[in-house]
């Protein structure tokens, strides 16, 4: 129902309809059709911000959705998100691979620590256990790197920040430039703090939406 003076999707629909905006060549009913239209529009979905690769990527990563060892220092980090296109569609063959540093801001160059290609569910779920990143001198902001394919998509590149990231003073939307490979606040994801204060862990959803070619 439109609040008042607010015309609802489909009342905006139905004046496109009656200006001859949209024309409607169907055999189906004109409230069906429009219906279904406001619908595929809802479920668009905005690609996700590209970010750089770095200098720090490395093919042929382990499968594994576990990059956090028993007795690894550092915050324990669960990252979770599902893999969509731009129409809203879940991408069950996507293939993502995750790197990062340990809790001191070090990447393994000579192994795999903390570098996956994760496995994605049939509902196109991903997640995986780590640590918080640390800080490192060539960066501002603690960050995943990512890597997602999927046939039919470009690839993308991009980058998981923390909102908690001392380096935004607990005001990232004012202070995510302070990174200045940042260049959108959808890349710094809020942080959910779980478990008890001796066992306290992260949590992190991060969406992952790809464009077609
Ligand atoms: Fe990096």
């Amino acid at each position: 129902m439109a609040t008042r003076g607010v015309p609802t999707r489909r009342e905006i629909l139905e004046k496109c309809v009656g200006l001859g905006v949209v024309t409607l060549a169907s055999s189906f009913s004109p409230i069906t059709m429009l219906s279904a239209f406001a619908e595929q529009e809802s479920r668009h979905r905005k690609a996700t911000p590209p970010n750089e690769i770095g200098p720090f990527y490395k093919k042929r990563a382990p499968q594994t959705a576990s990059l956090r060892a028993s007795g690894d220092p550092g915050m324990p980090l669960a990252v979770s998100g599902q893999v969509f296109s731009t129409r809203g569609e879940q991408l069950s063959n996507a293939v993502i691979e995750v790197w990062q540093t340990d809790h001191m801001g070090h990447y393994d160059l000579d192994g795999y620590r903390y570098r996956a290609k994760l496995p994605v569910d049939s509902a196109a779920m991903y997640k995986f256990d780590s640590v918080m990143p640390g800080h490192y001198p060539d960066r501002v902001c603690q960050h995943i790197h990512y890597l997602v394919t999927a046939p039919g998509y470009k690839p993308l590149v991009t980058q998981l920040y923390f909102a908690t990231d001392p380096v935004f003073e607990g005001d990232p939307d004012h202070n995510f430039t302070r990174d200045p490979l940042i260049h959108s606040i959808e890349l710094v994801r809020p942080v959910v703090l779980t478990g008890d204060p001796k066992e306290i862990q992260a949590m992190v959803r991060f969406e992952l939406v790809l464009e077609m070619l």
